[in-house]
């Protein structure tokens, strides 16, 4: 069974992430469509229905905002007829497991980072190369526009997960216990935690670092216990996890945009009424803008509340020329295969304004 702490491509092991994952996929693929279909000719609509969200992060966090704000719309909604229940921290699983289990339709929703449905829908990886989203304007035009709503199909294929709502979280900052880092060099010596996601790996490689892939849920253990000395998320998620009682360095890094999407179940999804399915799509589109004015709304006072909490924040040096050249160089080219071709990476730069890549 896969879980998020197992490096594989890490470890040397000959299956890569993708590849455990679409395995694992191959083995539900059949069973979730068993579910939707016996769930189809089983229902036609669902009375009162309390969903069950599973929420990566923890109270506070942009992800229990969104939550939040879907709940509100879909009672008012469904006129009080509906409503779902948040279970925040990860209390029902790893952020990768509830795909899982979302996939096979024993849960209805999750809240999680993009980073985290990548490994089971690569083309959504475009949202994780570094450097392409720099600013929260991009990442709504690109979530809310064509190309959003293309990855959505291409999620519900891959993975059997429909993405109805975006949260927008800030750029991923670099923290650690260490030192002030603001030079590729700093970076050497330092043991830092991604998700298991190849492409925040191969970022921090092309930066000189062998990354340690961990699971969302073990990442303040890890952290705390000095397993790893850093990690990277955003402002909001650093200070919603209480990152600043075991980090006090920051590096104002920009090399993602953390998206963090709602997902539903493709086999609950199916098994609500035409109308109840609209509740939950217009639910979610309410939810997102919503999510977006939150950001705008409180990132500046959390950055100020983590600097009072003792975190000392550093620019990188030279405006981050540094970082940007090594993982641009090195990693958009090893991607474009698997994000669906150079011409895919093209319409995401060209959709937010920027020039076209050879
Ligand atoms: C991760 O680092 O695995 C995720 O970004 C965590 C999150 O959901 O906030």
């Amino acid at each position: 069974m896969l879980t998020e702490g197992m490096p594989a491509r890490a470890l040397g092991f000959k299956m890569t992430i993708r590849e455990e994952v679409m395995s694992f996929l191959k083995k539900v693929c059949t069973l979730t469509a068993a579910v939707s279909a016996a769930a189809m000719l089983t229902t036609g609509a669902v009375s009162a229905k309390n969903f069950k969200v599973a929420v990566g992060d923890s109270a506070g966090s942009p992800q229990e905002a969104t939550g939040k704000f879907f709940v509100a719309a879909l009672e008012e909604k469904s006129g009080g007829e509906h409503t779902a229940t948040l279970f925040l921290n990860g209390q029902l699983g790893s952020e990768q497991d509830t795909v899982n289990e979302a996939a096979i339709g024993t849960l209805d929703m999750s809240l999680l980072a993009i980073n985290n449905v990548t490994p089971f829908s690569p083309t959504v990886g475009v949202f994780t190369l570094p450097y392409v989203i720099l600013s929260l304007e991009d990442a709504e035009t690109l979530t809310q526009g064509p190309i959003g709503q293309e990855l959505t199909e291409n999620t519900l294929r891959d993975a059997g997960v429909r993405i109805i709502a975006w949260t927008y979280t800030g750029f991923r900052r670099l923290t650690n216990s260490k030192k002030p880092v603001t030079t590729v060099a700093d970076l050497q010596d330092l043991v830092i935690r991604v998700p298991k996601n190849e492409i925040m790996i191969e970022t921090y490689k092309s930066w000189g670092i062998n990354p340690t892939p961990m699971a969302w849920s073990e990442t303040f253990t890890g952290l705390q216990t000095k397993v790893v000395d850093g990690q990277d998320n955003p402002y909001m998620t650093i200070n919603a996890m209480k990152f600043y009682e075991v980090q006090n360095h920051v590096t104002n890094l920009r090399y993602i945009f953390s998206i963090e999407p709602l997902i539903v179940s493709e086999a609950v999804f199916q098994g609500l009424s035409e109308e109840d399915q609209k509740i939950i799509l217009e639910a979610g589109q309410e939810a997102t803008l919503k999510s977006a004015q939150f950001l705008r709304d409180s990132e500046a006072e959390i950055k100020e509340e983590l600097t009072a909490k003792g975190m000392a924040i550093v620019d990188p040096e030279n405006d981050e020329a540094e970082f940007i050249k090594l993982a641009t160089d090195a990693v958009w080219p090893k991607f474009y295969d698997s994000i669906g071709g150079v011409e895919k990476m093209n319409a995401v730069l060209t959709a937010i304004g920027r020039d076209p890549v050879q």
